[in-house]
């Protein structure tokens, strides 16, 4: 199983960042100086990924725009002679080729996967739900793409949480088969705590078949009316084996204020240019 291409899904409305998603996509909005779509592209880019396929709502392109080149800067830097910042800026236009897809309405996650449909093809690929940004040794798709090569079958990404966050997610009814891999045998969007079937949560990268295409274009409208890819997942793993990974790393929740705000504190103590400065700060405001 190769996996050449990945889909990034990037046409919401940020409505939980507004008014900061407001006129920026809220996949702009930066984790110290980089956006948080190039960090999942560079995820990707990292994982052995070649192409990638945007999903964007209509009229909001800027994300995609942030990789193309931009002569005017690029000339302005080189005559300054400030080599790093040309070279930073340089490299996000070249990290890797794109298709643009629209989605006209946002009627969910599953539907907009589906507008990748002609962009993928007939292969295996990867998903990106760039909200979900993962700090790890390893990329997240690359231990995804690992157990599915290793499993030849679709893998979804999983993290436990806690019982009061279960209706935030996609949670699904797994058998452990391996250390981390689990079969999955059921999966329920934003389930009450109560009816939750564990509390392992479908976080935002996957590797899927070509097949979930067809499973998506008969979807209904389920949690919050709108067309969930866990319902289309749920069909697809009716009709072939699909498995579960506890991926190993820190993950932050971009779409969430306070995940927004302790990504900034996540990545900025690992920094060489901050780390040090961010710590002492942060030891002068919280003494103990
Ligand atoms: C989406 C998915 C959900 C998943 C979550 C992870 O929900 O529908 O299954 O658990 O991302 O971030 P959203 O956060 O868009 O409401």
């Amino acid at each position: 199983m190769k996996i050449r291409k990945a889909v990034i899904v990037a046409a919401g409305m940020g409505t939980r960042m507004l008014p900061a998603s407001k006129v920026i996509p809220k996949e702009l909005l930066p984790i110290i100086d980089t956006p948080a779509i190039q960090i999942a592209v560079e995820e990707a880019v990292r994982s052995g990924v070649s192409e990638i396929v945007m999903v964007l709502a209509p009229g909001r392109t800027l994300a995609l725009d942030h990789f193309h080149p931009a002569a005017e800067l690029e000339h302005l830097l080189e005559s300054r002679g400030k080599r790093e910042v040309l070279e930073s800026v340089r490299h996000t236009s070249r990290l890797a080729r794109f298709i643009q897809v629209e989605q006209k309405e946002p009627l969910g996650l599953g539907h907009a996967l589906l507008q990748a449909r002609d962009a993928i093809g007939d292969e295996p690929f990867g998903v990106f739900y760039p909200d979900d940004i993962v700090d790890a040794e390893k990329p997240l798709l690359a231990q995804i793409i690992d157990a599915a090569q290793a499993l030849d079958a679709p893998v979804l990404s999983l993290m436990r949480v806690a019982r009061s966050e279960l209706s935030k997610y996609g949670i699904v009814e797994a058998a452990k088969t391996g250390e981390r891999t689990y079969h999955l045998t059921g999966m329920v969007e934003k389930p009450a705590p109560e009816k939750a079937p564990s509390e392992l949560a479908i976080i935002g990268r996957h590797v899927l078949t070509p097949d979930i295409f067809e499973i998506l274009s008969h979807t209904q409208p389920g949690a919050g009316g709108e067309i969930q890819l866990t319902d289309a997942i749920l069909e697809l793993a009716r009709k072939r084996r699909v498995y579960g990974y506890e991926f190993e790393g820190v993950r932050y929740d971009l779409g969430d204020r306070l995940g927004f705000v302790t990504a900034q504190i996540g990545y900025g103590l690992k920094r060489a240019d901050i780390g040090d400065g961010l710590r002492a700060f942060l030891k002068t405001i919280i003494p103990h």
